[in-house]
């Protein structure tokens, strides 16, 4: 098949073959607090990272540097040109100015539903930066990756990151969130992809406050009670746009022991929090027995607390 094996420690000497996890990225909330001249809103917002993941995996070749998509949603991105892919803007704005060859196969896992506000495309290129640093051994300093991060989106510094943060600016300007408790999450997908700008559009042109926190939450009753309070000004004009939201808004909130229900950036996908990933998974059984649930991509499971690590061992 031409694929290698992964490394072994037994073997150090053949090619590396490795691999990143790019999380799905979840805006718990997100105020629209200004406009830019270019156009770019600024926001505040506060975001987690789900266990769901995309996997991004590189086997050396001796060919130019290509993308190849396969899981439930790569068919989906199939069809876009493959040199308009984050994955290979990132690769190529990672090697810019430095000697590498650009060579190898990078494999995209979608897992991830495309165009869906949970930041796949950004997750995807930041996990290629991660990843193609390492391959090429280039130990690019972090505030170079960041100002590659944010070339390449006003998501992917945050996706680079991947961890509970703050975002300003237009999304760029990360600073930490409040320690989270263990808490569930579940994520439903109505199916159809959003357009980011067309979201933006739709917005009635009025700001929110920035938003404040507390330094942590002590459990997933007291975090949702304060996120109530809090919005994601994005939702309303994405349902304008795709009324499936709200369906699947009002769904999330009457499953049992929901705490809160919202959507994740600029739609479609909603989020409903639990006081425990078991909370979720339970949450996300009962919802077999609907029948308009049936077409939903529906995820279940922990919310990082502390690092990804742990949630992703766990799973
Ligand atoms: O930065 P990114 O390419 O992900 O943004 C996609 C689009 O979303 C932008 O072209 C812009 O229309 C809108 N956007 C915005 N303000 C932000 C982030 C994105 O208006 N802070």
């Amino acid at each position: 098949t031409g694929q290698s094996p992964p490394a072994g420690p037994a073997d150090r000497n053949a090619p590396v073959s490795l691999s990143e996890t790019a999380h799905a990225k979840i805006n718990l909330t997100l105020h629209v607090t200004g406009k830019r001249p270019d156009g770019y809103h600024i926001l505040d917002s506060l975001a987690v990272f789900a266990s769901a993941a995309d996997t991004l995996s590189y086997i050396p070749s001796g060919s130019p540097l290509s993308l190849e998509l396969t899981g439930p949603f790569g068919q989906t991105l199939a069809t876009e040109a493959c040199d308009d892919n984050l994955v290979i803007r990132a690769a190529r704005l990672l090697a810019e100015g430095r000697t590498v060859e650009q060579t190898g196969r990078v494999i995209l896992e979608k897992n991830l539903p495309v165009a869906s506000g949970i930041g796949g495309g950004s997750a995807d290129a930041a996990a290629t930066l991660r990843l193609l640093d390492r391959v090429w051994g280039l130990n690019t300093p972090a505030d170079r990756l960041h100002t590659i991060a944010t070339r390449l989106g006003a998501d992917v510094p945050v996706c680079l990151a991947q961890k509970p943060a703050r975002m300003g600016g237009i999304g760029e300007q990360l600073s930490p969130a409040p320690t989270l408790p263990d808490c569930g999450m579940i994520l439903i997908n109505c199916g159809e992809a959003v357009s980011t700008p067309a979201v933006f559009r739709a917005r009635v042109n009025t700001f929110s406050p920035a938003a404040s926190f507390p330094a942590s939450w002590p459990d997933a009753k007291t975090m949702a009670t304060d996120l109530a309070r809090l919005t994601n000004d994005l939702e309303a004009p994405a349902c304008e746009i795709c009324p499936a939201i709200r369906t699947v808004l009002t769904t999330i909130a009457s499953l049992p022991d929901c705490r809160l229900s919202r959507m994740s950036g600029s739609g479609a996908t909603c989020f409903g929090l639990f006081d425990s990933p078991d909370a979720a998974r339970t949450a996300a059984q009962a919802l077999s027995s609907n029948p308009t649930a049936a077409t939903w991509w529906i995820q279940a499971g922990p919310l990082a607390s502390r690092s990804l690590t742990d949630v992703t061992q766990k799973n």
